[in-house]
């Protein structure tokens, strides 16, 4: 029961008793009903019983008030007579209709009438005889024995119909009794099986009750110990941003310094070099600005991720922003014997944003793109849309392999790929990228054939993030 919900227990627990109630009032039923047909039926036998006993009652009467007339010759002795005729036909009847369920007194009541009937006629005749011939006429007729023959004969058929009838009796009742019995043990057991349910699903609740209590215990101390890692986790994101913050200042400066001084020196402004100084000063140089940039992309993610970069929203020219950054661009990529092409429309719509940090975006495009390639071209293109400018930077170089795609704007990721291997880089330029361009409300798509080229595609907004 440990795997069942406390509303589910008490959903079950509610249907089990439900059921049981249902089941219990139904055998309740059926059995009440069988025992008011057994009750019915053991009476009927008592009303068959008491029909019979009225007949022979009776025709008794007749016998009697004939034989009493017949002596005295009173005629009040025929008042019994006249009444026991008249009802005669109605209790045969009756009884008639009361055995019509069982063939057997149905056979045995055939015989009756016309015994009954010769029985009528003999008991007229005596009274004919003492009206009409004198007493010694009536009593010849009933010392024939006619009379009391078939007398007896009546007497013998409705024994026997009242023992058939009360050989019924007993199976009735025993039958009837055990309804009796068997009603009440199934509502007694039925009444015991829903008290055990119902005490077993209070258990059950109960335990629910204390076991979601113990629950709540626990996710309240959980809850409590999760807001103290949270106040510690701020505490530390806190630390964190202080520390880049304060790291970054005391690196920028010296670097920048050394970036400044190693130009300086570079420049011959502090006497002439000889050719080896100009080489390992330009390596340092080159050091020191990587280094720079490197801090720069670290502090940027750290202020994106935190929450506290803002880019501005300011009205700017992208066509020669644009032209700018292909400009500073354009060395590098003739170095490699790249050819850098523009294709900017004649005019592009104003747009508000953030010139730096568009710039970046752009630039870090068409880095990757120059150093992602090793022959071909790399174009940077521009195209008015409705409600942003697409800009595409589109290369011939190594590509990127369809299951790698997932993890280009994942920070730190470089592709394992043999040739991307040897470029330089943090694999933080496309996560930044991604990053800005969404703070922006723009956004960055990557298209690539692997060992054919790659597009990438910035979709940035003429009216720049409604938040930003
Ligand atoms: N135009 C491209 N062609 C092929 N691969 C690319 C291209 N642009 C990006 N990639 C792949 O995606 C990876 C991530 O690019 P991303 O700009 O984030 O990092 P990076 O250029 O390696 O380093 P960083 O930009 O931080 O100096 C790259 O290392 C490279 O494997
Ligand atoms: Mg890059």
């Amino acid at each position: 029961m440990r795997w069942l919900s406390l509303e589910r227990k008490i959903s079950v627990a509610f249907l089990l008793g439900l059921l049981l109630v249902i089941a219990v009032s139904a055998i309740a039923w059926i059995s009440i009903q069988r025992l008011r047909a057994d009750a019915r039926s053991v009476q009927h036998t008592h009303l068959v019983l008491t029909q019979l006993g009225t007949m022979l009652a009776t025709i008794t009467d007749i016998e009697t008030a004939t034989r009493g007339y017949a002596i005295t010759g009173d005629r009040n002795y025929l008042n019994p007579y006249d009444d026991a005729l008249a009802v005669l036909d109605t209790r045969f009847a009756q009884v008639r209709e009361s055995t019509a369920d069982s063939p057997r007194q149905q056979s045995l009541l055939r015989t009756l009438e016309p015994v009954m009937a010769a029985r009528v006629a003999n008991a007229a005749s005596v009274v004919r005889a003492r009206r009409d011939q004198g007493r010694d006429a009536a009593e010849g007729i009933i010392q024939g024995g006619e009379g009391k023959r078939l007398h007896d004969r009546i007497r013998e058929l409705i024994v026997q119909m009242m023992k058939e009838e009360s050989d019924l009796l007993p199976p009735r009742e025993a039958k009837a009794r055990m309804m009796a019995r068997f009603a009440l043990s199934s509502i007694v057991a039925g009444a015991l099986l829903a008290v055990l349910v119902g005490i077993g699903a209070l258990i059950a609740v109960r335990r629910g009750f204390a076991r979601l209590r113990l629950g709540e215990l626990r996710l309240r101390r959980s809850n409590r110990g999760l807001q103290r890692a949270s106040q510690r986790a701020e505490q530390a994101d806190r630390l964190k941003s202080a520390f880049l913050a304060t790291m970054s200042h005391e690196l920028r400066t010296p670097l920048n310094s050394i970036i400044g001084f190693t130009g300086i020196l570079l420049q011959g402004l502090a006497g002439p070099l000889n050719p080896e100084q100009d080489k390992q000063l330009g390596m340092v140089q080159t050091s020191a600005r990587h280094l720079l940039a490197l801090i720069n992309d670290v502090l940027d993610i750290s202020k994106i991720e935190a929450g506290e970069l803002r880019v501005d929203c300011l009205p700017f020219d992208l066509r020669a922003a644009l032209i700018r950054v292909a400009d500073i661009m354009r060395p590098l990529a003739q170095a490699k014997g790249l050819a850098l092409r523009l294709e900017l429309p004649p005019e592009l719509p104003p747009v508000h944003g953030d010139q730096r940090r568009v710039e970046q975006i752009v630039l870090n495009l068409l880095g990757n793109a120059v150093k992602f390639s090793e022959r071909g071209e790399v174009v940077l293109s521009a195209e008015a849309q409705a409600a942003f400018v697409c800009l595409r930077i589109r290369d011939t170089g190594i590509g990127i392999k369809p299951d790698d795609m997932h993890t280009l704007f994942l920070p730190f990721r470089q592709i394992d790929t043999g040739l991307a291997r040897h470029h330089e880089g943090t694999g933080l330029g496309l996560a930044i990228c991604r990053r800005l361009a969404a703070l922006m409300g723009g956004e960055i798509r990557a298209d690539s054939t692997w060992g054919k080229g790659s597009t990438f595609t910035f979709m940035l907004p003429y009216q720049g993030a409604p938040n930003a």
